[in-house]
């Protein structure tokens, strides 16, 4: 058929745009170097449990809009994140609050936890601070910072905390309730079944067909030729040939099991906060659906340094990568045939609720 579109990346970036553009008659041809769609939220069934192959993904939004744009694709269920730390055997909750101060500090009321956090902190006789270590300290105070914070951190960015920009912190969660919700937001939960029919219904309209396997630079001069217009949402470094540069990414590791018991440590998400532990977190997938099936799988994941053909996961936005990419993204406009999208294409991590409202922004503009 003649296409009208080429998306470049079945994430839900290319897949939104997809979807709206068939929607309104449009012809689309989607290509995924990937053996499957969906990107970064691909999930997959293992033992009747669904598996977030690239690390744990929870839906959550304020925007009414999008949750119900989501809930069309997928039914939710009441998932609500509330990880826990393990530091070296003792379990904290998460995000910082009341039943973490108690469990620290034996604290009850929220007068008593605020009275002993402006203790700590007069203790540390920080003037300005100059790295992430001393900016910790002095918001929080040191039974918190070298308890749930120093070593997950250092193991997350592969640097001594000391050596980090103070930047990186730049506030610090703090609750004065018994409140183990980690989000904020209004909705919040994990489709059923899993995310990646999320995508497989986005996709199916007879206007649009999907090749797998398919990367763009394999064929980018023919591709450019023979659609009026692409949807990029690869690297932009790579897209312009790493002209002006590489921009830098942290990536994770996966390392997942099936293991023949039931539970495994009774909660989806546990931090390892400790320096000594090499991974950050293990996800257990079958407690994000309540699951009950006889075994269990569970992911440890590794922060890991980055390098050209590796999974890029997380950008870093510091000054310099910033000003590389202002670069690209310049000349990025000067393409009306292209149009950049997505957490590579605009070098920006995402949400999932962000990026679907990223891709209808494009939308509106493209069919104004
Ligand atoms: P995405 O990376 O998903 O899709 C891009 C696609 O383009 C990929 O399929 C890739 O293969 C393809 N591609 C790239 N280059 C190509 C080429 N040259 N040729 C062909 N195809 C190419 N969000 C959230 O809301 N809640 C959460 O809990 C989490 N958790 C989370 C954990 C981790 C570890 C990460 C890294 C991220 C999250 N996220 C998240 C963010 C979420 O993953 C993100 O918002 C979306 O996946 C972004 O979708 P995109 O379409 O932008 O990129």
């Amino acid at each position: 058929m003649a296409y009208d579109y080429l998306v470049v990346g079945s994430g839900l970036f290319g897949s939104t745009f997809a979807y709206e553009a068939a929607k309104r008659g449009k012809k689309v041809k989607v290509i995924d170097k990937r053996d499957h769609i969906a990107g970064n939220i691909y999930t997959q069934n293992v033992e009747g449990i669904q598996v977030h192959k690239y690390g744990a993904h929870i839906f959550h939004t304020n925007n009414k809009k999008i949750w119900d744009y989501v809930n069309r694709f997928a039914e939710f269920n009441r998932y609500t994140n509330t990880p826990i730390a393990n530091y070296k055997g003792e379990i904290y909750n998460l995000p910082f609050n009341m039943n973490t101060f108690n469990k620290l500090w034996g604290v009850v009321t929220p007068e008593e936890a605020q009275a002993k956090i402006a203790e700590q902190k007069a203790k540390t006789n920080i003037g300005q601070p100059k790295n992430l270590e001393e900016q910790a300290i002095s918001l929080i105070g040191t039974d918190i910072y070298e308890k749930l914070i120093k070593g997950y951190t250092e193991k997350q960015w592969g640097r001594k905390a000391t050596e980090l920009p103070a930047f990186i912190i730049k506030r610090l969660p703090v609750r004065f309730t018994y409140d183990n919700n980690y989000f904020n937001d209004k909705y919040q939960g994990i489709p059923i079944g899993g995310y990646t029919q999320i995508v497989e219904k986005m996709l199916e309209s007879p206007n649009i067909d999907l090749e797998l396997g398919a990367d763009f630079f394999d064929r980018k001069e023919e591709y450019m030729q023979q659609f009026p217009k692409i949807v990029y949402t690869g690297m932009i470094d790579q897209f312009f040939d790493y002209q002006y540069g590489t921009l830098e990414y942290r990536s994770l590791k996966f390392e997942t099991r099936v293991l023949d018991q039931e539970n495994f440590q009774g909660n989806a998400v546990v931090n390892y906060t400790d320096a000594e532990t090499p991974y950050t977190r293990i996800i257990e997938h079958k407690h994000f659906e309540f699951g009950n099936q006889p075994k269990t799988i569970i992911t440890k994941e590794y922060p890991s340094s980055w390098q050209k053909g590796d999974e890029p996961y997380y950008p870093i936005n510091n000054t310099e990568n910033n000003e590389v990419f202002k670069k690209y993204h310049d000349l990025a406009e000067k393409m009306p045939n292209v149009i950049f999208g997505g957490r590579l294409g605009m070098y920006k991590y995402y949400d999932m609720h962000q990026v679907i409202g990223a891709a209808l922004s494009a939308v509106d503009q493209e069919f104004k």
